[in-house]
């Protein structure tokens, strides 16, 4: 279990165990890969990020996730599997969100990706994330980085 402070300085506990917070966590956030990249989307507000969003009701965590990468990117999730679970201790609410980490297959064109500008591909991801405006406030905290580090150390 990592325990760390985010952006906002709000307290965030993760975890690499199976569903250590919460069996039905009502967020998500997933970490792509497209031929050797990483595909982020462009929040509108927030700016740069991974994909992700709520659950919705009647959807389970997954199919949410696969969900936010094609309404936000227009990929397509070839492989998807869970990695972590990470809870957000914030002032007005708390938040459990499930980390995936996918394989795209495809990436569709569309005329509208909801509240982003659709997808963005990135080669490398910068070390400094934190200092960088274009950045959402989700990539600053040490969620990115440990689950980086998961993916490598097994080999994802
Ligand atoms: P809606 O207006 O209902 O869409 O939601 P909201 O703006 O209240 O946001 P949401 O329910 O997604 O999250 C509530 C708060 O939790 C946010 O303002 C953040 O402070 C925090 N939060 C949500 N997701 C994350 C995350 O991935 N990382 C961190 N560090 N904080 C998060």
């Amino acid at each position: 279990m990592y325990t760390f402070t985010d952006y906002y300085h709000n307290q965030v506990k993760l975890s690499f165990e199976d569903h250590p917070f919460s069996k039905e966590p009502k967020h998500v956030l997933v970490i792509c890969r497209y031929k050797n990249k990483w595909l982020l989307t462009k929040h509108k507000e927030r700016g740069l990020e991974f994909p992700g969003g709520k659950v919705e009701n009647g959807e389970t965590a997954q199919q949410a996730a696969i969900r936010e990468v094609e309404e936000e990117t227009g990929g397509l999730v070839q492989k998807i599997r869970y990695i972590g679970q990470y809870f957000v201790d914030g002032k007005r609410q708390a938040v459990v969100k499930n980390v995936y980490y996918a394989i795209i297959e495809k990436l569709v064109v569309k005329d509208s990706y909801f509240e982003t500008d659709g997808p963005h591909l990135l080669k490398k991801l910068p070390k400094n994330v934190k200092y960088l405006g274009m950045y959402s406030f989700l990539m600053k905290d040490d969620v990115l980085k440990h689950s980086l580090r998961f993916i490598k150390e097994n080999d994802l």
